[in-house]
């Protein structure tokens, strides 16, 4: 009963949350769903074409000892007029003692090789010296995206080039995190992989089709764990060279939003959040030089539009409760004119 009560500010605030997908339900529905069998990058490959290898192995020796055991258990069950005595026992036979040693092994042995082989082919891959360079920061609950040598920074949404033929333009990624371990996973792109605090884990990507891809922390990190999405968009070359000249330009300086760039600069807003070319730069959130370009707002948990961004600055709690952003408790105009110049930062 006093876990119950305990529980009940949170669950009341995680029922309200599920009542309203702020627009999320609809916009992931027009995007294929995440399905490791439909790999479409070198190393999810890897992993789709080993899982679909012991999952054939194993089935075949799952058939054959739920069939042995089937048959034994019909033909030997007990019959009437049984004279109950025991039936001749057999123990201490080398070569079947032998027999179901040695298969096991092999197989097992035969699994550990192709396993090993597949890590490898991930782990082992050298960086071309034209792979795209990405470092991945993981924060309770959302993801940083940094680019350092094309000088852009985002959040939530990593942007790609396409890769065809397979490995021409991989991207590599160096995961790391700010506060708790993270798990970077999008399973049609690769496998999961870990961000720890204080230390810097590889992966990379080349995947061979456009297209929006979706992703999820693995890794229980918090309240908010299930609320760190991310997507991926991998564009065809020339559209990607646009993505990443307009994200190189500084924030957009619009004079009849100054009213609302006058209130983000003098409340606690720029203490975490850094918009490039204005004062703000702070690092704790997510750089918002190009908010408006972001599809989705907090990770994945509404949809980016001027209403979700007023709902989300009044009360982030009510899109995700538990989140580190705090109610900033403008007044009306004040936070009207802060989400109109946001809206700017396209
Ligand atoms: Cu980050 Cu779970």
């Amino acid at each position: 009963m006093k876990r119950a009560i305990f529980l009940a500010p949170f669950l009341a605030g995680t029922v309200q949350a599920l009542a309203n997908d702020w627009g999320m339900g609809e916009a992931n529905s027009k995007i294929e769903r995440a399905n490791i069998f439909r790999p479409l990058s070198t190393p999810a490959h890897e992993i789709s074409t080993l899982a679909v290898f012991v999952l054939a192995v194993t089935t075949v020796i799952f058939v054959i000892v739920s069939g042995l055991l089937t048959y034994s258990v019909v033909r030997f069950r007990s019959r009437r007029g049984d004279d109950g005595s025991e039936p001749p026992q057999v123990y201490g036979s080398g070569p079947v003692e032998f027999a179901w040693t040695a298969v096991p092994v092999l197989i097992v042995f035969v699994l550990i090789l192709t396993t090993a082989r597949s890590v490898y082919t991930v782990q082992a891959a050298r960086r071309p010296p034209d792979a795209v360079a990405v470092r991945v920061v993981g924060h309770q609950w959302w993801w940083e995206f940094q680019y350092p040598e094309l000088g852009v920074v985002t959040a939530n949404e990593l942007h790609v080039p396409v890769s065809d033929p397979p490995g021409s333009t991989p991207t590599f990624l160096e995961l790391e995190s700010a506060d708790v371990a993270h798990s970077f996973w999008v399973p049609r792109l690769a496998g999961k992989t870990d961000l720890i605090p204080n230390k810097t884990n590889v992966t990379w990507i080349d995947p061979q089709e456009p297209g929006v891809f979706l992703g999820q922390c693995a890794e229980f990190c918090g309240t908010q764990h299930a609320l760190m999405l991310l997507r991926v968009v991998v564009h065809p070359r020339d559209e990607w060279d646009r993505w990443v000249s307009a994200q190189r330009k500084p924030a957009a300086g619009d004079p009849s939003v100054a009213n609302g760039r006058r209130v983000f600069e003098s409340t606690a807003c720029v203490s975490c959040h850094a918009v490039r070319g204005s004062g703000a730069v702070g690092r704790f959130g997510p750089d918002l030089t190009h908010l408006m370009s972001r599809e989705t707002l907090a990770a994945g948990a509404a949809l980016n539009t001027p209403e979700n961004l007023k709902a989300w600055i009044r009360d982030p709690a009510a899109i995700k409760p538990g989140a580190l952003m705090p109610a900033m408790n403008l007044d009306a105009r004040d936070l009207d004119d802060l989400v109109a110049y946001l809206v700017t930062l396209g």
